[in-house]
Parts: C-alpha cells; sequence; structure tokens
C-alpha cells in the first residue's frame, strides 16, 4: 500500500504536501518523492527511506501552486531511487503517482516498447504516463488520453496525474482509495484524510472508476457510466488534533490511551442501526464473519461472544481463505466484514464473493467513504477516529464492543450491554494510565531480550492471546506464538525450556484449567506471566485486570498492547511503522 497527495491552489503546494505526505507514512514508507509544477518545468525529487521531519526548504521544492507526493510500499521493484514514484512518460511531459498494482504491466510493457518506448525503471506503475503519452501521440487531449489509458490498466489502483504544460490535476480510482479535500478556492486528493484534514473537512470519496479532473474547479466522469456523475460533499466528523501525536512520543500510545474515549463513543452508539443489523442478522441463515489480522480475532471475539450472549452460532473465516467456502451462500446468507481500513484487498475480494451470490453484506469498519462501506449493504463506523499507528488498537477495541453490544442486542438486553460496556470505560481510564504504563514498562524489560514468547487462553482469552501475540510480534520482532491453553499438551508444550516467557490470560469462567496449564509450563521452566482478575502463586509476575466477563478481550488486550509498545522501544523498533508493514494491505 502507498501513500498519495496532490493539491492545486493559492498556497504553496510544495509545503501542502510535504506536510500531507508525513500524515500518509503509515501507509508506506520505503521511499518518498513530489513533482512540483514550477512554470515552464516540473521538478522532480525522490529519495529512499522515511520522509520523517524533512522540510521543503531542505529538499529544496520551488513554491507552486500544483504539485503531488507519494510514499511508497514497495510491491514491483526494489526499494531503489530510480523505482520512487513519481513516474514519468518518455517525452517527460506526464508524471504520475499510483497506489496499487497493475496486473497486467507486463504484457502492456512489451506493447508499448513495441510501439518505441523506452523503460527506465522496474515498477509497474511506469507504464501509466507512457500508456497515457502513447494515447496523447494518436491526437488525444490529456485528460481523453487518461480516459482511453484506464481501458488497458487491469488490477486495482488510485492514480493522480499532471501534465506539464496543464494546470491540473487528474484523479482516477479503482479500487483503491482517493479521496478529495474541498476548500476555498483549492483541492487536495490524497489516499486518506487526515493528509489534508488541517485544511478542511469537505470532502468528495471518489467511486469505482471515477476520474476527477481538477482545476480551478472539479468535475468527475465515471467511466463505468461513461458519463459525467455528481459527487456528494461529506463532511468528516475528524479533527486535525486527532490525526497528530499530541503530547505522546508515537500514535501507538496515544491511540491506546484514546481508548476509553473511542469506547465510550461506541457505548453511546445509534441505537437504531444496532437494532437494524440485529434484525438483518435475526433472519439470515449461514452468517460468515470475514476478516484480516488483527480484525479476524475481533471477529473470532465475537463467534465467542454471540454464542455466549445470543446462543447463536456464527462462522469465522479469514477473508482469504473464504473463497473456499462461498459456495455455501445464498440469499439467505450474511457476511459481515471487520477492516479499520475498509480497504484489505481480502476483505474487499470477500465481501464481492458473497454479494456475487446474493447474499446480504454487512461492515464494520472505522473508515467513512471506504471501498469496503460503499460496497456493504449495511455498515456499523467504529468512529474510532484516524488510526494512524500501524498497529491496529483503538480501532480493535472499538470492533470488540461493537460485537458485544450486538450479541447483547440478539439476546434482547442491549441496555444491559450499554452499562456493562460504560462501566467498563471507567476502568480503561486506569488501565491506559501513566501507572499502568510504567508498571508494565518494568516487565517488558525482563522480556526485551527474548527469542520467543508463547501465549495462552481459553474462550474469550483465547483470541485475546492471539491479538496479544500479532502485537508483540509485529511491533517488537520478538517471535510469538499464541495458542488455546487446551492445545498445549497436543504438541505446544515440547518448545517450552527453562526461562521461556510465557503470558497466561485468565478469567474467572475458567481460572481452573487455564491455570493448571500455567502449572504444565511453570513445571518444564516456563516464566509466567498472569494476565486476569486473581493472582496465583504459579504466576512469577501477575498484571491484575478485573473480571469484566464479556468485555474482558477488551480489558486484557491493553495492558499487552502497553507491552508490545514498550517493548518496542526497549528493541529500538519504531513503533508507528513496523520494518516491512504497510496500514493496510491493499494487495492480494
Ligand atoms: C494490525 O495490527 C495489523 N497491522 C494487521 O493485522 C491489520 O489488522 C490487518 O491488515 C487488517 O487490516 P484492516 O482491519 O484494515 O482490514
Amino acid at each position: 500500500m502507498c501513500g498519495i497527495i496532490g493539491y492545486i491552489g493559492p498556497r504553496n503546494a510544495s509545503e501542502i504536501v510535504v506536510e500531507g505526505l508525513k500524515k500518509l507514512e503509515y501507509r508506506g514508507y520505503d521511499s518518498f518523492g513530489f513533482a512540483v509544477r514550477a512554470n515552464p518545468d516540473i521538478k522532480i525529487l525522490k529519495r529512499v527511506g522515511k520522509i520523517g521531519s524533512v522540510t521543503v526548504q531542505e529538499l529544496g521544492l520551488p513554491n507552486s501552486n500544483l504539485a503531488i507526493g507519494h510514499t511508497r510500499w514497495a510491491t514491483h521493484g526494489s526499494v531503489t531511487e530510480i523505482n520512487t514514484h513519481p513516474h514519468i512518460s518518455q517525452d517527460e511531459k506526464i508524471i504520475v503517482v499510483h497506489n496499487g498494482i497493475i496486473e497486467n504491466f507486463q504484457a502492456q510493457k512489451k506493447f508499448l516498447e513495441s510501439q518505441g518506448l523506452a523503460f527506465y525503471s522496474q515498477t509497474d506503475t511506469e507504464i501509466i504516463p507512457k500508456t497515457i503519452e502513447y494515447h496523447m501521440k494518436r491526437g488525444y487531449d490529456f485528460v481523453e488520453a487518461c480516459k482511453h489509458s484506464l481501458k488497458h490498466l487491469e488490477g486495482q489502483y488510485a492514480i493522480v496525474a499532471l501534465h506539464k504544460d496543464e494546470n491540473k490535476l487528474v484523479a482516477i480510482r479503482k479500487e483503491a482509495p482517493l479521496v478529495i479535500g474541498v476548500g476555498e478556492g483549492e483541492f487536495f486528493v490524497a489516499s486518506d484524510v487526515p493528509a489534508f484534514l488541517e485544511y478542511t473537512k469537505k470532502v468528495i470519496f471518489l467511486d469505482e472508476m471515477d476520474l476527477a479532473v481538477i482545476d480551478k474547479n472539479i468535475s468527475v466522469f465515471n467511466l463505468t457510466k461513461n458519463s459525467f456523475v455528481d459527487r456528494t460533499i461529506t463532511n468528516i466528523d475528524w479533527n486535525a488534533e486527532q490525526a497528530r501525536k499530541g503530547e505522546f512520543d508515537h500514535f501507538f500510545m496515544k491511540e491506546v490511551y484514546e481508548q476509553a474515549n473511542t469506547l465510550e463513543r461506541v457505548a453511546n452508539i445509534d441505537e437504531t442501526l444496532i437494532k437494524e443489523v440485529a434484525g438483518e442478522i435475526r433472519k439470515s441463515e449461514g452468517i460468515f464473519f470475514v476478516a484480516c489480522g488483527t480484525a479476524s480475532y475481533a471477529c473470532m471475539h465475537g463467534v465467542y461472544t454471540f454464542a455466549k450472549i445470543a446462543k447463536m452460532h456464527i462462522n469465522f473465516c479469514l477473508a482469504h481463505e473464504f473463497p473456499n467456502f462461498k459456495h455455501f451462500l445464498n440469499n439467505k446468507s450474511l457476511v459481515i466484514a471487520l477492516s479499520q481500513s475498509g480497504e484489505t484487498a481480502d476483505t474487499l475480494t470477500a465481501i464481492r464473493a458473497a454479494k456475487a451470490a446474493g447474499a446480504k453484506t454487512i461492515s464494520i469498519t472505522n473508515a467513512m467513504g471506504s471501498s469496503l462501506m460503499r460496497e456493504s449493504d449495511k455498515t456499523i463506523l467504529a468512529r474510532a477516529g484516524p488510526e494512524i499507528c500501524v498497529l491496529s488498537t483503538k480501532a480493535y477495541t472499538s470492533q470488540l464492543a461493537i460485537l458485544t453490544l450486538l450479541a447483547y442486542e440478539l439476546a434482547g438486553k442491549l441496555d444491559e450491554g450499554k452499562e456493562k460496556l460504560k462501566e467498563v470505560v471507567r476502568y480503561i481510564y486506569y488501565l491506559t494510565s501513566e501507572h499502568t504504563r510504567k508498571f508494565i514498562q518494568e516487565i517488558a524489560k525482563n522480556l526485551r531480550y527474548a527469542q520467543h514468547i508463547y501465549l495462552i487462553g481459553r474462550g474469550l482469552q483465547y483470541p485475546t492471546a492471539l491479538e496479544a501475540t500479532l502485537k508483540i510480534k509485529e511491533v517488537s520482532y520478538i517471535h510469538a506464538e499464541g495458542f488455546a491453553g487446551g492445545e498445549l499438551k497436543h504438541g505446544v508444550i515440547a518448545l517450552i525450556e527453562h526461562g521461556t516467557p510465557c503470558i497466561v490470560f485468565t478469567s474467572t469462567e475458567n481460572e481452573k484449567e487455564i491455570i493448571s496449564n500455567a502449572m504444565e509450563l511453570k513445571a518444564r521452566g516456563g516464566y509466567i506471566i498472569g494476565v486476569g482478575p486473581n493472582n496465583n502463586p504459579v504466576f512469577d509476575v501477575w498484571i491484575k485486570v478485573r473480571e469484566s466477563e464479556e468485555a474482558n478481550s477488551i480489558c486484557q488486550i491493553i495492558p499487552m498492547q502497553i507491552l508490545a509498545y514498550q517493548l518496542a522501544m526497549l528493541r529500538g523498533c519504531d513503533p508507528d511503522k513496523p520494518r516491512n508493514l504497510a496500514k493496510s494491505v491493499t494487495v492480494k
């Protein structure tokens, strides 16, 4: 996944795109680049590495009213300056930045080479400016050439293009996010809202196959409808502060800390929507939760919670595995997709398979206007605010809370569920307090050199163990594995040696069984860290998290989020932008 930004208007475009790109760095940070229209030339700059805090002055970018920028997560072509966006046509007049994948780029490249066009990079992106150039050489103007070029591009892509001789931007969206910020006599175009949130909250979410031409005004042409279309302006209810770190060193800890507020928002969610979605669930036969990564553990929480509270059987399937089960779907089926970004390619593929089979689709996402939201029949917005850190924390606990409320509504006890959630919110202020953070930091010091960490839980603590495992792995780079406690004796216990750190999640409901697992680990030398309501002699360390029943999943993950953060800090890892990762996996 990559980050795109463009600007046209009276301000200094170079400043806007440099500062805006910094807010998109979580989307990919292998390299970055800019193109600035400084009549009569186009200044292009490319750098390998993260944009960090570099300034316009340090980059030497000229003042301008029109500029584009790109931060790259490499898919085709290694991380080199030459492969860094923007990419240009052979006549050096057409400049493009791109997020996504052009699946037929080899064939298109061969064709363009046969037409005398030469290539300088290993990227798929480079065929875009050269395809536009090919069409302009056949007499089309820049905009028409862009339209005709799309007929030759297969795959998922968000593209922003400019032409050396024209004071306009062309923005194209196909299965990859692209949003337009509407200011006073100025326009922003970006992969995500935080890039321009400080300038405007008025946004246009482009639709599939929209091509927007932006100069002093904006016109949107839809290539599927083959006609101009009106796109409404939406007011985003985020504020610029939410997209800044504030007094925190990293977005990670800021977003962990925000969870009391974000969960309070869920506790006060629009009941009508919860009841509507619950109504869809009641009348469906064959219901699947689908998601990837952290969102998939929220789904697992949902399966346990719906079984326990609503006495309902819900299937769960990893989104990328879902095609193996789509033949079960019919027009009575319901597929519920969870996704923080609403742009995860595998999750979108699953929801599209569901719709193709005639199933109803519901999504729980944190991204207003995302592809998932637009392609689902109904959406519950997590309303956790922008989640900038690559790791999902506050969106995850909001997903847990929404699923818990749905389960309570299905049991006819929504008020009880909301009360329980409000009770938990008060406790979360304590769990995210400075006091807890310092306590967890001491524990992290004992784990910072660990080679392996094992985590176990039963029932609702099983998905918690899996999510805690992912948090530790993806930000501290320590190998960690999460298991259901009952799996221990079926092979896993062979891994335990003297001093192996083992994190054991307990709850009143399964305390006896999981403590017996903890004893088996201890007997083989394990260093036992207990997380739960009651201390126990088997624990070497105890992280007290009071009993919250179905809300245990929400409360017990928070100390683990903090532990992962502290481990990253102790190990010199970047908590917001871990190596090899991107915030949303928009490619399969
Ligand atoms: C979360 O910490 C991970 N970065 C990752 O597993 C993420 O949850 C997954 O890629 C799904 O993303 P989504 O929720 O935006 O669909």
